[in-house]
């Protein structure tokens, strides 16, 4: 797809992006203000907090992208913005920005979901990245942020069929809920498998749920366990008072055993869909696909599959601006146009079986 060049904007969570991108590839410019330090504080996201803190940032990135891309406004083709699922207070400022911009502008608004933006970062480039292959068709699509937690099929663009979902947290929740069990902060994600780098032990078994041949996903089990697990090893240290932590060596072999299964069951589950619907390419997605041993062992399974995994560079698993352009881009060429009515949908859904 050559062209169209896309304004595209995210702030569904607690990353302000904006970005640049061209035929729903190739980023000119992709930038995220972080809000990670601000919720550090509260060990979460409080969501008027995230919402306030986009007011603040908006402008600031959109300069900073502008700068960037060096493009004038007769270049921009389309806005597109995410609309859901996300915080309603974050959503709303996202969309009224876009809303301003295509207003002032006479631009046409493009109205992205999240989840189908984080599918699509699969397709991006970076400015002088050479050119790579394409996610082909059929895909199956593992999609693993704070928030989500989904398998899906595509037979075309923006066509999704949900082969699974978890039914109670999702993957980056556990890891962020385990990150705060072990003493490790705000998000748990990153923090847990830097500790499970440091692992000298690797006999720190947690329980996988399979959910029998099902293609769902349930973390809230292994949530519960890694609370028995980090118990009983503070007993076996000796360690009564709750101020006292574990030994680093510890806390380090249960973020190694915790992540084990995690990666265990996103990965057996994600090669057996890939087997089931014939998948040619395998697509990963999402905050939780910037973990480095879920990407590799999921790309050593995928090749012994014969399919190529294609994984975004972990900055743009995480949310930004570009994947919504790459998105964004794509409904645009379908002819889809939002109106200035548009309004957030928080629990937007992706798909259905
Ligand atoms: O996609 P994302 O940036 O925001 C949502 O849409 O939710 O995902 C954030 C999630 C958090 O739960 C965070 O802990 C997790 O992604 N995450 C990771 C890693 N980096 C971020 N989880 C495991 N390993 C990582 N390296
Ligand atoms: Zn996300």
């Amino acid at each position: 797809m050559s062209g169209p060049l896309v304004l595209a904007i995210e702030s569904s969570c607690d990353e302000t992006g904006i970005a640049l991108v061209d035929g729903g590839r190739r980023i000119h410019a992709n930038v995220v203000a972080s809000q990670v330090a601000l919720h550090a504080a509260t060990g979460g996201i409080v969501p008027e907090v995230a919402a306030r803190a986009h007011l603040r940032w908006i402008v600031p990135v959109l300069d900073d992208a502008w700068r960037d891309a060096g493009v004038a406004w007769s270049d921009v083709d389309a806005i597109s913005v995410t609309y859901g699922p996300g915080l309603a207070g974050s959503l709303l400022v996202g969309i009224n920005f876009a809303k301003a911009l295509a207003w002032v502008h006479g631009k046409p608004l493009v109205a992205v979901n999240h989840l189908e933006g984080h599918v699509y970062a699969a397709w991006l480039l970076d400015p002088g990245e050479a050119e790579r292959v394409e996610p082909e068709f059929p895909l199956v699509a593992l999609v693993v942020s704070g928030g989500h937690t989904f398998l899906a099929e595509m037979r075309d663009h923006l066509t999704y069929r949900l082969l699974g979902q978890t039914v109670d947290d999702a993957a980056g929740e556990a890891f962020d809920k385990v990150g705060r069990l072990l003493g490790l902060g705000y998000p748990g994600g990153p923090a847990v498998q830097r500790a499970a780098e440091g692992a000298t032990g690797r006999d720190r078994v947690f329980p996988r749920a399979w959910l029998g041949d099902s293609a769902d996903f349930s973390f809230s089990g292994l949530k519960t366990a890694a609370r028995r697990i980090v118990d009983a090893a503070r007993a076996d240290e000796g360690l009564t008072d709750p101020a006292e932590p574990l030994p680093d060596t510890v806390v380090s072999e249960l973020a190694w055993g915790f992540q084990d299964a995690v990666v265990d069951v996103l990965v057996t589950k994600t090669i057996r869909a890939a087997r089931a619907v014939g998948a040619r390419s395998i697509v990963l997605g999402g905050g939780v696909a910037a973990n480095g041993p879920l990407r590799t062992r999921l790309a050593g399974e995928a090749e012994a599959l014969g399919r190529p995994l294609i994984v975004p560079r972990p900055g743009l698993c995480t949310d930004n601006g570009a994947m919504i352009g790459a998105a964004g881009a794509r409904r645009f060429a379908s002819g889809e146009r939002a109106g200035l009515e548009l309004d957030a949908r928080p629990s937007l859904p992706l798909a259905v079986r």
